[in-house]
Formats: structure tokens, sequence, C-alpha cells
């Protein structure tokens, strides 16, 4: 079992291999990628892989074949594959909650069977799926009716972190699979504005809440849902609780907390507690998208996943994306002292595709003991950030150009604009992506201070308009962006966050570091009401409580 594998396991920084990437990092030294390219004219042919519709570029990273033959050596001493097959298995290797790792049974096909603890789980994943289905395509059809008798206009997901993330950042980038007639909102922040702003125009006897919580204890999810279930019923003139089994719908592991909450657990739809939240927008919890899209289309995003996860299950390491995703984020912070990693898209639909990665990879990989908890004495994981590229382009872009920071970034393109972009936008794409293939060529290969001076510029700015360049990029193209190429970017990131969790030898599917901050919540919001308390407090938290009291007139 993995958890003894673990515990066994030499520290990742004594490890040979380990010592071994040190030393070549010294030879590589400052070897610039204006070097390496010359040196091997096919070097941007050799360094592409495939992965279903992925074309992944990483010639423009700062690495020789032999960096690549060490990181996959430290791979296999530090048992990656063995832990993905184990995770495949449906073994617990969430060590510290004692659960199995299994969103990608979620994606399995109808007849593939995986086990948690001697019980194929595979039925009840498609028996969720196929209840979905007919529930989605009740609401796309106006059959399902709200408590007056109108259809449902507007959906409204109410949930907060994998409840939230994953389907408001889906329904995002497949605007264009949607139903345009069905208003598709998420509302997420424990601050009334979000509930407030998604349901102001809305009328209430068209309006489906879906309250979204894997626990149903998750309190900004709970407040909301009551305050949206207060909204509906006075909206409704005042109607009882027989309307709220028309507007409520709930996605959860835990059917006690969503019958004591009011819906009935009918119009419950499941999943299970080896999903992790941040895992999760492929199971029940993606139910807004499915209305959103349909079924079919939601089917065609699981069958991306589901390749990827096939791929990474079985391809040899010299040709497994996710796993070279996973060494990269590790060489570099390992060895480069990077503390950042961006991801940055050229395509306005995804907008909230680095976000979502922000949960999978630090929630995932935001920890600093290993799997038996001792001490790490070497990086986790990264500060993941970005947004659509063009924009960052005039404000952060500044930075990785001639910036001090190391930040390697992903770029992720598509050949095609969307089918339905009016006619009269098309142009604009070859613009977009000559944007998108002219930054990662600056970052890599920059400008020298010899060709600045050769334009004229004045000695005293060249300095100033000299680009250092050798800033490490992955290019992935794909040629549109489809609901399947969706799942497959995910669950490229899903794996190489699982890659790197696995080589720094820590639990990526735990969470404890969020629990701190809502226990001293839940002990500071009755000292607001009634400043009784306020002296058990620090001094600064004391005196800030007290100026907020003030403030409110308290
Ligand atoms: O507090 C963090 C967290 O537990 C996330 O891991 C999770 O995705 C989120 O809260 C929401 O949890 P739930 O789905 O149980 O409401």
């Amino acid at each position: 079992m993995s958890e003894t594998r673990a515990d066994a396991r030499t520290p990742l920084d004594r490890t040979p291999q380990w010592a071994a990437l040190g030393k070549h990092r010294e030879e590589l030294g400052d070897t610039h990628l204006r070097e390496l390219f010359a040196a091997d004219p096919e070097r941007g042919r050799r360094y592409t892989l495939q992965v279903g519709d992925l074309h992944v570029d990483y010639a423009k990273q700062l690495i020789t074949d032999e960096t690549l033959a060490l990181l996959r050596e430290l791979a296999a001493a530090t048992g990656v594959a063995e832990l993905r097959d184990a995770m495949f298995r449906g073994e617990k290797i969430n060590n510290t909650e004692h659960r199995a790792v299994l969103h990608t049974a979620l994606r399995a096909p109808r007849d593939a069977v995986i086990e948690v603890d001697g019980e194929n789980v595979v039925p009840a994943v498609h028996a969720v799926l196929d209840k979905m289905a007919a529930f989605a395509e009740q609401v796309r059809g106006g059959q399902w009716r709200g408590h007056t008798g109108k259809r449902i206009r507007a959906v409204v997901n109410i949930g907060i972190g994998g409840s939230d993330l994953g389907p408001a950042m889906a329904y995002e980038v497949l605007r264009s699979y949607t139903a345009r007639d069905l208003d598709v909102r998420f509302v997420s922040n424990v601050d009334g504005a979000d509930l407030h702003e998604a349901v102001r125009d809305l009328d209430p006897a068209e309006t489906l809440f879906i309250v979204a919580s894997k626990t149903f204890t998750t309190i900004e999810t709970i407040t909301n849902a009551v305050s949206a279930r207060d909204w509906l019923l006075t909206g409704l003139g005042g109607a009882g609780s027989e309307a709220v089994a028309k507007h409520f719908v709930a996605l959860s592991t835990n059917a006690e907390g969503v019958a004591d909450f009011g819906i009935d657990t009918a119009n419950m739809f499941e999943f299970w507690d080896w999903v992790g939240g941040r895992y999760s927008f492929d199971s029940a919890i993606g139910l807004s998208l499915m209305i959103a899209i349909g079924p079919d289309a939601f089917r065609e995003m699981l069958d991306g996943f589901h390749l990827v996860d096939e791929h990474f299950r079985t391809a040899p390491a010299e040709q497994n994306v996710p796993l070279l995703l996973g060494l990269l984020g590790v060489w570099y912070g390992a060895f480069f002292d990077a503390q950042a990693h961006a991801v940055l898209p050229y395509s306005h639909y995804l907008s909230k595709f680095t976000a979502y990665l922000q949960q999978l990879d630090m929630e995932s990989n935001g920890k600093s003991v290993t799997r038996d908890g001792t001490p790490v004495t070497w990086q986790t994981g990264p500060v993941v950030w970005g947004t659509p590229g063009t924009n960052g382009q005039h404000a952060y872009y500044q930075l990785l150009h001639q910036g001090t920071k190391v930040v390697p970034a992903d770029f992720i393109g598509f050949a095609a604009p969307v089918a339905d972009l009016l006619p009269g936008l098309v142009a604009q794409h070859d613009l977009l992506l000559a944007n998108f293939f002219a930054q990662t060529q600056a970052l890599a290969f920059g400008k020298t201070p010899e060709e600045v001076a050769a334009e004229g510029v004045p000695a005293e700015l060249v300095p100033h308009k000299t680009f250092r360049g050798n800033h490490p990029t992955t290019t992935i193209l794909a040629a549109e962006l489809t609901p399947s190429v969706l799942g497959q970017l995910v669950a490229l990131y899903e794996h190489k966050v699982f890659v790197q969790g696995a080589i720094w030898n820590i639990d990526s599917f735990d969470q404890w570091g969020v629990e701190l901050g809502k226990v001293l919540a839940k002990r500071i919001e009755p000292v607001l009401l009634t400043g009784e308390g306020a002296d058990a407090l620090d001094s600064s938290t004391a005196e800030l409580v007290a100026r907020y009291r003030a403030l409110r007139g308290r």
C-alpha cells in the first residue's frame, strides 16, 4: 500500500537522482535558449508531444535531453507510476483522510470496473449521470416547471471552491455550446452582494437554484442557500415549502444535510467521498454546466477527460505529457528557485481557467510536510496565476520580460475561433494568434544589447530596451475549443498536479490548511455582534474589531 511506501522513502533532496539534477543544473549554468536552438536545428520539432487534440511544444524550456533523462529517473525513483496505478485502482492514497482518489472513475466508460472497498463504483457514476441528463433535458426542454407553472429561464448555482470554480469556469469556456436562452449564474461569495447581483433582475417563478456542496456544511454556501430560499418564497408571495421542491435541487455527498435544509432527497444528485472538491466538476457538481450545454456535450467533455486519463495511465514516460509538465515544474521550483507558474490562455473563453487551476494546484500542492508528517526541505507547489494573454500583455508581461523573477508559463491557444463567432470578428483571430506566438518567442530569445544598439538606440537606453530572454514557456495548441478539448486540458492539469505531489511526497488530496481560518471566523462573528470576548483576541485583531463595531454604530 502506498502509505507504507511513502513512509519508507528517502527524503527527496537526499536521493542520488536529486543530486544528479543539481549537478546538471550547475553545468547548464546560464546556457541560453538561443544556444540550445542553435545547437539543434530539430529542437522545435523534437521537443513536442501530442495527447488527444493537444499539441504540446516544450522546446522553449530550459532543458536538454540530459535534463529530461534525469527528471524521468527522478520520477522512477520516487514511484510516480506506482502511486498513479494505486490511484487508478482505487487505493486510499489520500492517507490523511483515508480516502480513495477516484475522479478518474467519474469519466470511466459504462463497462469499466473500478472498486472501492470491494464495490464497483462505475454503475453508480453512470446512474447519477443518467439522472442528471434526464433532469437537464427537462429544464432545457421546459418540461420542468416552477411552482407557478412557468418554465425555468435562469439557473443559479450556489457553491464555493470546487463546488463553484469548475462549473463556473467550464460554463465560460463552453459559452458557444450553451443554450443561449437560459441564463446560468454562479454565486459563491458570502458577501451578500454576490447573491444580490445574481438575483436582482430575475423572476423567482422562473429561477432554479442548484445548491452545490460536497459536505453540505460549508457556511458560505448554506448561508447563501438560506437567503436564496427566503428570496424565492418572498418573491412567490409567501409560498410554502412545496415551492422549494420545484426551485431547489442539491448536489452533495450528504443526504442528511440536504434533507435537513428542506430539499427533497429525490432532487439530490449524489457523489462520493472519493471525489475531491477540486476534482469534482465532472461529477454531479457539473449539473449547472450540463443544463447549459446539454448532456451530449457534457459526455463529450467526459470522453476528453478519459482520453487523457488513459494517456497518463499507459503512455511511456518519454511520451507522457502530464508527467513531462509535472517534471518541468519540479525542475524550476527546485533548481531555478521559481516560486510561481503562469497559465496564460489566448482565448477569451478561458478567462476563468487559471482561477480554476489555482484551487486545483494550490489547494492540492500547497503543503509543507510529507505524507508521513515530516517537514519538507524542498519547494512544493507554486503560486499559480494568470489571465487571458493579450490583456496581460498590457499589464504584467513587463515583469515577465524584464523583471528579476523566474516565472515559467504555459501558453494555451486554439487554431480556430469558436464556430458561432460573428463572421465579422473572425479576422481578428490571426491577430490574437500572432500575439500568442510572438510572446513565447520574445520570452525565449529576447533581444541582445547588440541588436538594440544596431537599431540606433542611444547607448544610455540600450540596457532599458534589452530583453534578456531565456524565460521558459510551454505552448499548448489545439485545433478548436470543444467540450472534449476542455476535458483533455483539465485532466492534463489534474495529472500534472498529481505527478508533482507524488515527487514531493505530499498528500495532494487533503486541504487542512483551510480549516484554521474557518474556526477563527466562527469565533469572531459573535464578537462583532456583541463585543463580548474581544479581550481574548490579539491586540491587532481586537483593535480592528473595535473599529469595525464603531463604524457600524455598535
Ligand atoms: O474550504 C475548502 C473546501 O473544502 C474546498 O476544498 C471545497 O472545494 C470547498 O471548500 C467547498 O466545499 P463543499 O463542496 O463541501 O461546500
